[in-house]
């Protein structure tokens, strides 16, 4: 039941009391809910399971009110950012009232649940770190890269599934794994939707990531296949605001390399793994979800 974690969101904001943030609340789409269907799924929806979404649904909105002034991005969810319309210091102060209020709220679930939340949280902005530190240097090395794509999204998806067999008094370890490759997966298929979207599909520019310096997956294959000239030549380009002419460039030797299609391959594994739990559990549902993913449009 979706509409009840929505109902329990503006709940929540409506105990700030306060206008100027229940205003500028309304004025943030909402997104997929994509972490809040999975709690729901794994544990059902008892008052404490719906309040669990709707805290990581607040706390995940947070992290990306912050994502998009770390990422100077002017779009969020097909319409303009938060820090494109009223700035980052308004953003910044948003997101930080959301985690706040997530956090108070964790009190009131369970210890249990709360640790391991609050310890992914912790992890996603290690991750968010990581990933500007990285898109200061034009990484190369894939393990990285996997463990900075872990912490940002995937300890968040892992632990929103772990604290939903917890809730619902399932062992957690399969739950986790699940949680995790879907969030590892996820970042994957958005790192390369950022490069095969078109703009208005995406809802916000594309190549953006490579402009803003970060070496997603199918750039560290790409790097490994060119010639010693091409290499020089992408090296050059990273980190900057690129020409229509370099940016059919990098797409024309993608495909050339066939490197979004391995990169797609990488991410199938894991969610392919990932169903294989699910169905030896009979969860059908969260198989589908898993499914799902790998239909998405890229
Ligand atoms: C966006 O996550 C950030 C990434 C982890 C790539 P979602 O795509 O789940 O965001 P919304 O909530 O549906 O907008
Ligand atoms: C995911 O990374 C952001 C968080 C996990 C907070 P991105 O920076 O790639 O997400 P988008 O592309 O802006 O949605
Ligand atoms: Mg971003
Ligand atoms: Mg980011
Ligand atoms: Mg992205």
């Amino acid at each position: 039941m979706l509409s009840a974690v929505e109902r329990k969101i503006e709940q929540f904001i409506a105990d700030l009391n306060d206008k100027e943030i229940s205003g500028l609340y309304a004025q943030l789409p909402h997104g997929k809910r994509l972490r809040a269907k999975l709690i729901l799924k794994i544990a059902g929806n008892s008052l404490l399971v719906v309040k669990t979404a709707a805290i990581v649904e607040m706390i995940h909105a947070a992290s990306l009110l912050h994502d998009d002034v770390i990422d100077d991005a002017y779009t969020r969810r097909a319409k303009p950012s938060l820090n494109a319309l009223y700035g980052n210091k308004t953003a910044i102060m948003l997101g930080d009232i959301l985690y706040s209020k997530g956090f108070l709220e964790l009190n009131n679930i369970s210890p249990d649940v709360a640790k391991m939340i609050s310890n992914a949280v912790v992890e996603l902005s290690l991750g968010e770190l990581k990933d500007v530190s990285l898109s200061q240097t034009f990484n190369l090395d894939k393990e990285v890269y996997l463990e900075m794509i872990y912490q940002k999204t995937a300890s968040l998806m892992e632990a929103s599934a772990g604290a939903a067999a917890l809730l619902a008094g399932k062992s957690k370890e399969a739950y986790m794994t699940y949680g995790r490759n879907l969030g590892i997966a996820f970042q994957m298929i958005d790192d390369l939707l950022d490069i095969t979207a078109d703009a208005a599909t995406l809802g916000k520019p594309a190549l953006h990531d490579f402009e803003e310096g970060k070496t997603t997956l199918p750039y560290i294959y790409l790097y490994e296949v060119l010639d010693r000239e091409e290499k020089e030549k992408l090296r050059s380009m990273h980190a900057k605001n690129l020409s229509e002419k370099e940016q059919l460039w990098i797409k024309m030797k993608m495909r050339e390399h066939q490197v979004i299609q391995k990169s797609y391959e990488e991410a199938k594994v894991l969610i392919v793994e990932a169903i294989a739990l699910m169905n030896d559990r009979g969860e059908d549902a969260l198989s589908s979800i898993a499914m799902q993913m790998i239909e998405r449009d890229f």
